[in-house]
């Protein structure tokens, strides 16, 4: 069980990195572009290196094979070890990523709406197939049951493919996301805050800390 930050903001990833929860970023070209649209992807992404640790995906932004192969090529040198290649789904998407899966590259196939989707990836060798919580939503379907069936078909096939559940809307989708099985959840800042507010818990410290400042002191 994992948790992923969804953000390539640096500042932010240092902080929240600083909780101990967290063991990897994920990013996507339109995170970027609004967080920022003047960066340097090479260098935005080495920021993100060097304040964090674990995975970090990087998501293909070409759209023929021989493109997104040398894309690929040129995010694995920024870190070997580290640099997950984020792969959108489709039929290019699978010959890239079976090329990248048999030369040992990690792997997130990406923008997977359904299970027979997110089989195919995992049959392909992907490390990661990501679902998206809440764009499957926006089109009226209940995710709930996507998530439940790939990790059913995953580990009753003996996939190694770890299944990452982004596109966040609400902290209930974290949780809902845990319930149904997945193996990573991918939360925005906004969410990961809001997981550790809660009125009662801030009602009780301050209580324990009133009736410890107002005890009677010895003279
Ligand atoms: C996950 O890896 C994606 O980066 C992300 O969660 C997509 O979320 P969105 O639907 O808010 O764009």
């Amino acid at each position: 069980m994992a948790l992923f930050i969804d953000s390539s903001d640096p500042k932010e990833i240092k902080d929240l990195f600083g909780w101990g929860v967290l063991s990897g970023v994920t990013t996507n070209p339109l995170i970027i572009a609004k967080e920022a649209p003047d960066a340097d992807l090479g260098e935005r992404i080495r920021e993100v290196l060097a304040v964090s640790w674990g995975d970090v995906s990087v998501e293909l932004t070409t759209e023929t094979e021989p493109e997104m192969w040398d894309e690929a090529q040129l995010y694995h040198a920024w870190d070997r070890e580290r640099i997950v290649i984020k792969v959108p789904f489709g039929e290019v998407g699978l010959r890239v990523l079976h090329q990248l899966a048999k030369k040992g590259v990690k792997t997130n196939v990406t923008c997977i709406m359904a299970m027979n989707q997110a089989y195919l990836a995992a049959l392909a060798g992907a490390t990661y197939v990501s679902i998206f919580s809440g764009r499957v939503r926006d089109m009226g379907y209940n995710v709930r049951p996507v998530i439940e069936t790939t990790r059913a078909i995953l580990d009753r096939e003996h996939l190694p493919s770890k299944i990452i559940v982004g596109s966040m809307r609400h902290m209930m989708d974290v949780n809902e996301a845990l319930e149904c099985g997945a193996h990573v959840p991918t939360v925005t800042p906004p969410i990961l805050r809001k997981m550790v507010w809660n009125p009662r818990t801030i009602e009780t410290i301050n209580e324990f800390n009133t009736a410890w400042r107002a005890r009677p002191k010895k003279k």
